[in-house]
Parts: C-alpha cells; sequence; structure tokens
C-alpha cells in the first residue's frame, strides 16, 4: 500500500508548547484542554486522526455502491462500498477546488459529480471525468493526485466500521483489546449476533467534545441529573418499582455494579449484576411507555413461555460500552460524539433493530419488537439525554471563569485497596468512580504529546 505521508502546514502560531503534563495530572486538569481552539486543532489530527475512530455501521451500507456520508474529526467523507464490496473512507472534497462533492447523507451510487464543475469520481475514488478536458495540458484522469484522498487504513469490527490516518496505529481489534469482550456480548444476545442500525437522532450542545465521553462512564451524577426521568419512569406502572435506572437511588458504590477501565481510552460501565437474572428479566426494568403494555400483553397471550426471553430482545440492556474517542453502545442504542468546535459538539443517537436471521421469531414477532426497540428510544435517550446535554453547557459556561482553572476527577483516587488492577491490565473500581477519566485522559495526553506518522492514500 503507498501513502502520502503529511507533514501538515501550521498557522505560525499554531505550535503551542504546552506543557502536557502540568494540563494533565493524576487527578485533574486544566481548563484549557476544553476551552482552547488551538488544543482543540491538535485533537483534530491527533486524536481524530492518530487512534482508530469509529466512522459507519455496515448495516448503513449493506448493498454494492451503496454510501453514507460521515466526519474524521471535521473532515467531511464519504463511506462507500464499492461494486466488489470493498469499503472505503473517502474524502468529500474534490481534488479540483475543494469543494463538497456530495451533499446528501446516504444514498446509491457508482459515481459522485462534483456540483461546482462537474468533475466527475467513481466510488473507488478514482477522477473518470471532467467537463472539456483539453483546457488542461496534461490528461487529468492518468494522474493519482486528482484522485480523492482517502483515510488510509478503514477496518471493520463486527459491523463497526474504524478509520484511522496513524499508518503505525495497531490493528483495530489489537486497539480494541478487551473492550470487544462487551462488545460481543452485546451483539451476541440478539439472533445472529448482530444489529441495524435505524435512522439518526441528533442533538446538539455548545459544549467541548470531551465533556460527553467524561460523562459517558459517570455513575455519580445519575440520581442527581436524572431524577425526574427516574420518577417518570416508575411513576408510568403501578406495579412497578425498579424501572429504568432506579437501582442508583440507594449508594451505588454498595452493589455489584462496577466501572473498568478496558485500556486505550475505552472503558465499560457494566449494571448487569444489578438485574435479576431471569427470563424476562431485562424486560422487568423497562420504563413502559403508554401503549407498549398492548404489545406485551399480546406477547404473553401468544407465546406463552417463550414471551419473556422474547421481550428482553426488545430491552435496554444496561451497559456503556465507550469507545475512546467517539462510540457508546449503550442500552439497546449508539451514540456517536461528533466534534464541530472547541465548545459545540453534535451527539447522534441511532436505535438499532434486530433480524429474524433463524426464523424463529416470525414476522409478526420481529415487527413488534422492533418496534418495541424504538420506543425505547423515549426512555433515556431523549428525556435522560437532555439532563447530560444541560451539564456540558453549564460546564463550558464554567469554565469560562480563567482564575478557578482545575477540574477534579479524584473520585475513588488514592484509597487503599478501592481499585482492582486485573491481569488483563484493566482497572476495575466502584460505580461512581472517576478512575476511567483519569485512565482515559492520560491515553489523551499521551496522544497529544507523540509525533504521529499521519497519511492519506488515494487510488493508483
Ligand atoms: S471544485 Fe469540484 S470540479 Fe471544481
Ligand atoms: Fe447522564
Amino acid at each position: 500500500m503507498t501513502f502520502e505521508r503529511i507533514k501538515i502546514m501550521k498557522r505560525p502560531q499554531a505550535e503551542p508548547h504546552y506543557d502536557w503534563d502540568g494540563l494533565v495530572q493524576e487527578d485533574r486538569v486544566h481548563r484549557f484542554i476544553y476551552t482552547d481552539p488551538v488544543v482543540f486543532d491538535m485533537e483534530m489530527t491527533n486524536i481524530f486522526g492518530g487512534t482508530w475512530v469509529y466512522l459507519a455501521h455496515e448495516s448503513q451500507i449493506p448493498n454494492p455502491n451503496d454510501f453514507v456520508t460521515s466526519k474524521l474529526g471535521l473532515r467531511p467523507l464519504i463511506i462507500t462500498r464499492d461494486e466488489k464490496g470493498t469499503i472505503r473512507a473517502l474524502y468529500n472534497r474534490c481534488t479540483h477546488r475543494g469543494t463538497t462533492i456530495c451533499r446528501v447523507d446516504k444514498g446509491n451510487n457508482r459515481a459522485f459529480q462534483c456540483p461546482y464543475h462537474g468533475w466527475n469520481y467513481s466510488n473507488t475514488g478514482k477522477l473518470r471525468g471532467i467537463p472539456w478536458p483539453n483546457g488542461y495540458a496534461e490528461k487529468l484522469t492518468k494522474d493519482e493526485k486528482y484522485n480523492l484522498a482517502q483515510v488510509p487504513r478503514v477496518e471493520s469490527y463486527r459491523g463497526f466500521i474504524f478509520g484511522t490516518l496513524n499508518i503505525e496505529a495497531p490493528s483495530l481489534v489489537d486497539h480494541l483489546g478487551p473492550i470487544k469482550k462487551p462488545i460481543d456480548e452485546w451483539l451476541n444476545r440478539n439472533p445472529g449476533g448482530k444489529v441495524v442500525l435505524c435512522e439518526a437522532n441528533r442533538f446538539k450542545y455548545k459544549g467541548n467534545w470531551k465533556l460527553a465521553y467524561d460523562n459517558s462512564g459517570d455513575g455519580y451524577h445519575v440520581i442527581y441529573s436524572h431524577r425526574s426521568l427516574v420518577q417518570t419512569e416508575n411513576r408510568f406502572d403501578d406495579e412497578a418499582t425498579e424501572k429504568g435506572m432506579s437501582y442508583y437511588q440507594t449508594d451505588p458504590d454498595a452493589l455489584p455494579i462496577y466501572i473498568q477501565y478496558m485500556g486505550n481510552g475505552h472503558h465499560f460501565k457494566d449494571k448487569r449484576p444489578a438485574l435479576k437474572k431471569r427470563p424476562g428479566g431485562l424486560w422487568a426494568i423497562e420504563p413502559l411507555h403508554p401503549g407498549m403494555e398492548h404489545v406485551q400483553e399480546k406477547f404473553r397471550s401468544m407465546y406463552g413461555e417463550r414471551a419473556e426471553s422474547m421481550l428482553d430482545l426488545a430491552g435496554s440492556e444496561p451497559v456503556n460500552i465507550n469507545i475512546f474517542p467517539n462510540l457508546s453502545l449503550l442500552g439497546n442504542h449508539i451514540q456517536v460524539f461528533q466534534p464541530v468546535s472547541f465548545d459545540e459538539t453534535e451527539t447522534v443517537w441511532y436505535g438499532t433493530k434486530i433480524e429474524d436471521v433463524d426464523g424463529t421469531l416470525g414476522e409478526e414477532a420481529l415487527t413488534d419488537i422492533n418496534a418495541l426497540r424504538m420506543r425505547t428510544q423515549e426512555g433515556f435517550p431523549n428525556f435522560g439525554e437532555v439532563d447530560d446535554l444541560t451539564n456540558f453547557e453549564q460546564i463550558q459556561r464554567g469554565l469560562t471563569a480563567p482564575e478557578d482553572e482545575w477540574i477534579y476527577m479524584n473520585r475513588g483516587y488514592a484509597i487503599p485497596d478501592r481499585i482492582q488492577i486485573l491481569e488483563n491490565g484493566t482497572v476495575k473500581g466502584p460505580a461512581t468512580d472517576e478512575l476511567f477519566m483519569r485512565e482515559y485522559i492520560r491515553e489523551w495526553k499521551r496522544l497529544m504529546k507523540s509525533d504521529l506518522n499521519i497519511a492519506i492514500k488515494r487510488e493508483v
């Protein structure tokens, strides 16, 4: 494979001599890492470029010539599947004068025509033709420098497509390491061990992207920030006493739930030990929104003993599987963090469907299960997410005060025997600990300090 090694031209003032060890300490970080636009610019290369970043899901482009637009940091991309099935991450940027060539979210096409002057590219990134070629001294379609830039390394893990510009990064599988196990478990409970992504539900907040990642494993805030959601979920059903995240109402550190740092910035919040392990145990904590009881009753009368485990397929698994820097699998949804600027971020939620891979569910049950899965979005993804986004915006506001410099992430720090370092190098602690923040931000610092070997690729 040939790569174009990149030494990016930078603004003269964009080479600051940050004291990274001063900004990111053992148990606290400086406000600059959330508020400084130059730190953000560097992150777009050293983090969103330097490590594997989630780009799209294979179920969004199941057929030859399907495509979906995405981003790698701020870089606009088109994720294509060519006629032979090869997946590429093309820069959505015309090689002529730089405009985006694809301006729709998704579709099926073998080629993309630039709307500005009509240069035409195949979905492999090759320039196929241009209007009135006699106006150029050379034949542009013969010179690979006019083919679209591509992310040089694109790999999938069980349907999740990632890319990196770092040609020295380990393979995706090695990079995921121990976090593969919870991903596998999250997928394996579904027929055929897979999910299909639904359409996106998009939010935006005025705050740094790391505020969302900091929160993704935070078990300390739940009962304070989401109290109204927990109360609402438990008010809907007369018989319910423990719906949704109710288990957080008592001291969460006294429960068997835990947070585990999984290496390379990834972390895992496992709340499954708080569930009763029985068919229907997962469905039992699912808050019912009006109309859902009807399907539940239908299942129980139509399918007898099987009903409970079928309903579990619609339930939201109580895990947060956080894959640094931009992907979270939680409940039966996935969430993608998309930076926009140092103080603006999009969080995009996708519901997931299951397929009746071996024909054991039948069409009616499958439709009902997938409808119920979609309706679980009426719980946390809509009514909990807004609580979190409000916190992120208010943190960004609080951090505008320059004299009060530090953010503490020291919950659970320096308490003897509180944290376990396991044999595979992962670190485990009680549910409310901020150990996952201390660990992931150390990985962030390592990448920010690194002189990375960044490249792009073009078809030849
Ligand atoms: S900018 Fe695309 S053809 Fe000119
Ligand atoms: Fe939250």
